[in-house]
């Protein structure tokens, strides 16, 4: 059983990163497939060039190489989008990067460092850059990517969920400011079968199969239909006065904490 409206995010313009694959990928083809236009950037420009042409079959998708580390990106990512569809109403802040995981005591700097320029500090870039456009739109929505892992807390994830942390304080003050402009800052903590998720759980199957094993609702989330319905839901006009929220999509694991 499905359900997805087909033209619930038309004359929506939207920014997903990291849409390459994963989370991202699952995101955009959610909100193609109810009739927005989406700008995928990503740092991989192969794959990202497979995605983009496997998703233009859902609606129109254009495409930006940036690298998040780069302090410029969020300017380059918020002009194309302009100069693609002429105008930004959504922000899906979902790139991440990690090194691998490491008890507290070894996590070095460069570990540390790499989780918040690609996290908390590129999602603020990009949401200040995309600001002024959702003003001149009337209003935007945007859904930053927080994690279970930050909300609860994971042995061996410490940079990871600090950055993440970062990205619901940063949101939550950001919905507190730009309400009065009709902008929603929301954040989604999922658990979903991503191509990350599979090269962890190449490395960790035990931790993996234990991971699936705490969900209540006993399989993990699906990219597209399970997380990329939410955010549809989240940017889209269906949800016009929820903000400041963190919602986990995960089938219950994280959710009472
Ligand atoms: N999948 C899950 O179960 C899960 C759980 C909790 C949180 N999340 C969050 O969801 C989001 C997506 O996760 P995922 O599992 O799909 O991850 P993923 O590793 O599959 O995808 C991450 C994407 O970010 C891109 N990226 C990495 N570094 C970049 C850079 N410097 N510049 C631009 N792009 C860059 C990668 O190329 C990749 O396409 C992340 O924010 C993650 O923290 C996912």
């Amino acid at each position: 059983m499905t359900y997805s409206h087909p033209n619930s995010m038309s004359g929506h313009v939207a920014i997903v990163t990291g849409a390459a694959q994963g989370v991202g990928k699952g995101v955009a083809a959610a909100l193609l497939e109810r009739g927005a236009s989406v700008l995928l950037t990503d740092i991989q420009d192969e794959k990202l060039a497979d995605t983009t042409g496997e998703l233009k079959a859902l609606g129109p998708a254009e495409s930006l190489v940036a690298d998040l580390r780069d302090p410029e990106s969020g300017q380059r990512i918020a002009a194309a989008a302009v100069d693609a569809f002429g105008a930004v109403h959504g922000l899906v802040n979902n790139a991440i990067a990690t090194n691998e995981p490491k008890s507290f005591v070894n996590i070095t700097l460069e570990d540390f460092a790499l989780g918040h320029d690609v996290g908390p500090r590129a999602t603020f870039l990009l949401m200040q850059a995309v600001h002024p456009l959702m003003v001149k739109a009337g209003g935007g929505s945007i859904v930053n990517l927080g994690s279970g892992t930050g909300t609860g807390g994971e042995p061996k994830w410490g940079g990871y969920a600090t950055a993440k942390e970062g990205i619901r304080g940063l949101s939550k003050v950001a919905a507190l400011e730009w309400g009065r402009d009709n902008i929603r800052v929301n954040v989604i903590c999922p658990f979903a079968e991503s191509d990350g998720v599979k090269f962890w759980k190449s490395f960790a199957p035990k931790e993996y199969e234990k991971a699936v094993g705490r969900v209540p609702m006993k399989r993990i989330g699906d990219v597209h239909t399970d997380v990329g319905a939410l955010v549809a839901f989240l940017l889209g006009s269906d949800a016009t006065f929820i903000t400041g929220q963190t919602i986990h999509v995960d089938g219950g694991i994280g959710s009472f904490r």
